[in-house]
């Protein structure tokens, strides 16, 4: 039955059934973290199988001559560039290898902007608000935050099934030249596990902006990590770019965090062959260059593109029973109650939850009091103000299987508490 066609008396009883639940959740002291999309133990462990035994000191110089041992090759070894090139959709000529993190590579893309500008003809962004950044929402919190500390005024545009609705995008970007960019995660979005379409991709790539230096922030996180099975998007954003006459438009980011370890990876950036040799310009002031050995490891490790699939394919046989997990108990414990809907990803790390209007923080705080922690309602729109108060992202992946089951478990109780005292003051 509808919760919303359940009259006073039914909607009571309910009440009192579902704090005896929260209670008895209460009296099992749990303590169980919810909140970040890592990779578990098992997977690691994998990694480190395929890791343990590659030597890179017995003989540290590539297959190009480079002593890896020593200073030098900003750009990163070519021979691993050319390796993780499908990643981002470009030849190894126009890619950079950074250190761990490409969330550290995207701030550090921005800081350039915002200092020196987007290239030799533009002005620096700079800071605040006179800035204004595009945020597809529920989006990545830590997207938002890096340009929110710059002081950016974050616009929300509303994400569909197909990526960001375009018809916004394309209205924000016509007549206001302070906007400037825009976040997308095109393959398994952080957090609605959506796949951008052909035509999303395209738009983003021709569409006319009066900023000149327009820039999209595209941050390919997880493009081959597939729940099924892998598959590419049929068009390449950077070409798209090319074809349109906006060659400069786009940089693409992405990682091996969870492809080997988070923290201990490879970070990439692929652009123009312009931006890059602007990119690269700047970087050979800020260091001499990259974690060459830790490229050697990665390059050692996987002899072709191939290996790197067969790799995620058993890092998603671990993945696909918590996925699974999770929906089987949303659909059992809260299907035909009308209270709330979720995502159904086949690939990346979140499933995207959103309850009753008025509930996520709600929920998000009666699951704390009994020990369950989710990521905070709201941390995945701008400036943490999801302004319907609807989404919680879940990550299934850190937990073992009986810790997930818990947690999902008491998750549908407090939405449904949420719900139901929210259904009890409205009637009011
Ligand atoms: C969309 C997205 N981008 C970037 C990252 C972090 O990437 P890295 O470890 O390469 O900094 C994450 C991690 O959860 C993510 O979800």
């Amino acid at each position: 039955m509808l919760l919303s066609e359940m009259n006073n008396t039914q909607l009571c009883k309910m009440k009192d059934e579902l704090l005896q639940q929260v209670n008895a959740y209460g009296n099992m002291k749990l303590n169980l973290n919810m909140t970040r999309g890592k990779p578990c133990k098992k997977q690691l462990d994998l990694t480190t199988e395929v890791l343990k035994d590659v030597d890179i000191y017995t003989n540290s110089v590539d297959e190009y001559g480079v002593d890896c041992r020593n200073y030098g090759e900003l750009y990163g070894i070519k021979g691993l560039r050319i390796l993780l090139a499908p990643l981002v959709g470009a030849s190894e000529d126009r890619i950079i290898l950074g250190g761990s993190s490409s969330l550290n590579m995207m701030y550090d893309v921005m800081m350039k902007m915002v200092v020196f500008g987007a290239d030799e003809h533009s002005a620096p962004w700079g800071t605040g608000k006179k800035v204004k950044f595009l945020c597809p929402s529920p989006g990545y919190d830590r997207h938002f935050a890096i340009t929110e500390l710059l002081g950016f005024d974050l616009i929300p545009v509303d994400m569909t099934d197909s990526g960001p609705d375009m018809d916004q995008v394309e209205a924000l970007v016509a007549n206001d030249p302070s906007v400037k960019g825009i976040w997308c995660i095109p393959v398994y979005s952080n957090p609605t596990g959506v796949i951008y379409s052909e035509d999303t991709i395209k738009r983003l790539a021709w569409m006319k902006t009066t900023a000149e230096d327009f820039r999209i922030f595209c941050d390919n996180a997880y493009p081959v990590h597939f729940l099924d099975q892998y598959d590419t998007l049929s068009v390449n954003i950077l070409d798209e770019c090319e074809k349109a006459g906006n060659p400069d438009r786009t940089f693409v980011f992405s990682s091996t965090s969870k492809i080997t370890y988070p923290g201990s990876g490879i970070a990439i950036l692929a652009s123009s062959k312009r931006n890059i040799l602007s990119y690269n310009k700047m970087l050979s002031k800020q260091t001499i260059g990259p974690n060459k050995m830790n490229q050697l490891l990665h390059l050692r490790a996987f002899k072709s593109f191939n290996d790197i699939l067969v790799h995620m394919e058993r890092q998603a046989a671990i993945l696909r029973p918590k996925f699974d997990i999770v929906d089987q108990i949303l659909r059992r414990e809260l299907e035909g109650l009308g209270i709330a809907e979720w995502t159904h990803p086949t690939g990346g790390y979140f499933i995207s939850f959103d309850c009753m209007e008025g509930c996520a923080k709600r929920t998000v705080e009666i699951a704390k009091n009994v020990g369950v922690e989710f990521t905070a309602a709201g941390a995945t729109y701008p400036y943490g103000k999801d302004p319907l108060d609807r989404n919680i992202r879940i990550a299934p992946t850190l937990p073992p299987v009986e810790e997930l089951k818990t947690a999902i478990q008491v998750l549908c109780t407090c939405v449904k508490l949420a719900g139901v005292e929210k259904l009890l003051e409205t009637n009011h």
